[in-house]
């Protein structure tokens, strides 16, 4: 009997955060991986959505993509599609604060210094943990030091079955290096790949643990 496909739902990308229509707040993420992700989910037979934040790359083929830009569209867009995912994978760099208040107008550089108040935003991938049922949830983790000790915290903290942890030199990089580490205690250091070897190992990990 053949299995049905495995509903996967993919974040990728930075998030803004706007302070006026012309300002943000952001992060360097490219969406590299989280695309590579989608792609390699898709290959691997999955029905896969896209939920990205503003990049510069194309739709993966095959693959419905769902735009937003800030981390509340995010979520809106992650939590509704919750109950019908199998496994979700939280690779976006979604911005932990945000402008407490969003001016109409531009705002006068005099002005923005002693207004500039930050709040945080959802956290996307602790909520999914505390909501989960059946669900298979993976993180991500950027550090810049003690890679596998925070990323096992993190892990820990946000209710994820696997989390993997890199560096900031991931960065726009085509190659990435990460720990892979899994709510059983596993810890697997692994080798420097491509982000599309290291997409496709992801998702054979997060497949094992689908019931
Ligand atoms: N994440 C999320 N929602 C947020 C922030 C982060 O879902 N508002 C997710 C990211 O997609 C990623 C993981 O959480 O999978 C990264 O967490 P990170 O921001 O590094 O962790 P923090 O809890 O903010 O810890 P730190 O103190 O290291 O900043």
């Amino acid at each position: 009997m053949t299995r049905p496909p495995v509903h996967f739902l993919v974040t990728a990308g930075p998030t803004r955060e706007f302070l006026d229509p012309v300002r943000f707040i952001s992060n360097r993420s490219s969406g590299k991986m989280g695309y590579a992700i989608a792609t390699a989910a898709r290959e691997a037979g999955g029905d896969v959505i896209l939920v990205s934040g503003p990049t510069a790359l194309a739709a993966p083929s095959g693959v419905p993509t769902i735009s937003v830009v800030s981390a509340q569209e995010m979520a809106d867009a992650v939590l509704s599609r919750f109950d019908q995912s199998d496994v979700v994978i939280m690779a976006a760099a979604v911005c932990d604060f945000r402008p407490r208040q969003v001016a109409p107008h531009k705002l006068k550089k005099q002005t923005i210094g002693g207004m500039l108040e930050l709040e945080p935003t959802i956290d996307i991938l602790a909520e999914l943990g505390r909501r989960k049922s059946k669900q298979i949830i993976v993180g991500f983790a950027v550090e810049t030091e003690n890679l596998a000790q925070y990323g096992r915290d993190k892990l820990r903290r946000k209710g994820a079955d696997l989390l993997v942890a890199n560096t900031t030199e991931a960065f726009d990089r085509e190659t990435n290096q990460v720990i892979l580490l899994g709510n059983d205690g596993a810890t697997d250091l692994l080798p420097e790949m491509t982000k599309t070897q290291l997409a496709a190992l992801i998702i054979e990990r997060a497949l094992r643990l689908v019931a």
